[in-house]
């Protein structure tokens, strides 16, 4: 793993950013997994003003998000669908039917499958962009999810629910479970981007930096990928000393 340091959110949303227009520039047919979460929300601004100014196109490019809610309709604020389109696909030109989100209302496990052959089909993620969950999850990959996972419905745990929850008009609106690409699907990305912003990420960074690769840390799985960079800022190191 690469780490990044930066000063700040502002300027680790401007290094994400760069990173995923040369991709975009290098191969404008480039497969992008896309995450959410807070984290992503000014990379994702930064994104639609060089498309705005800079005219880079997404015509050709096909995004694959990474999870989604179960029970929320499309249309519900707090869904990923929504999400989506409202931080980046209304604001660039990549048509709608090449952005590929798990549907939270699918049929379960053949959802799921669906979900793993659109993305092989396609030939795979060539760039993967990640936040990480307080407890360590990628995704929706919650402590003690395999390795081996592929695209699958999980329980949220408490304290996932209790981080969404801001969200959310209290934690009981939060829902239970989601649709999330699994530990594996995400390692087998060509490349893996993680942006790690905040002071309430602080033990999370640390966890990343000094656990074993462990079931029990989501996260550590990126040990056992070639090619990911992290992107953090100086609220999220405090005290932690970066690998060199
Ligand atoms: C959710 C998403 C993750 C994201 C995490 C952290 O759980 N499923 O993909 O990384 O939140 O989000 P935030 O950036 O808001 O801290």
């Amino acid at each position: 793993m690469k780490f990044i340091q930066v000063k700040d959110y502002k300027h680790l949303s401007r290094e994400a950013a760069d990173l995923i227009i040369n991709r975009v520039r290098q191969k404008p047919s480039l497969k992008l997994g896309l995450a959410t979460g807070e984290t992503p929300i000014e990379t994702y601004r930064l994104l639609i003003d060089d498309h705005q100014k800079n005219g880079t196109s997404y015509k050709q490019v096909k995004t694959f998000n990474l999870d989604e809610y179960v029970g929320l309709s499309g249309e519900h604020e707090q869904s990923y669908h929504y999400f989506m389109k409202k931080y980046l696909f209304d604001h660039i030109d990549i048509p709608k039917e090449c952005t590929y989100i798990p549907n939270g209302n699918g049929q379960g496990l053949a959802e799921c499958n669906l979900y793993e052959d659109i993305i092989s089909q396609h030939g795979g993620i060539d760039l993967q962009l990640l936040g990480i969950g307080r407890n360590g999850h990628i995704g929706f990959n919650e402590p003690g999810t395999s390795f081996d996972s592929k695209t699958h419905v999980i329980d949220l745990t408490p304290s996932t629910r209790e981080a969404n929850a801001r969200f959310f008009n209290g934690i009981e609106k939060v829902p239970t479970k989601a649709i999330t690409m699994g530990i594996s699907t995400i390692l087998q990305s060509k490349e893996i981007l993680m942006i790690i912003s905040g002071e309430s990420k602080r033990e999370a960074l640390h966890n990343l930096i000094h656990n074993g690769i462990d079931e029990a840390f989501p996260a550590s799985a990126l040990k056992n990928h070639p090619n990911v960079t992290v992107i953090v800022d100086e609220a999220a190191c405090g005290n932690t000393r970066l690998p060199n």
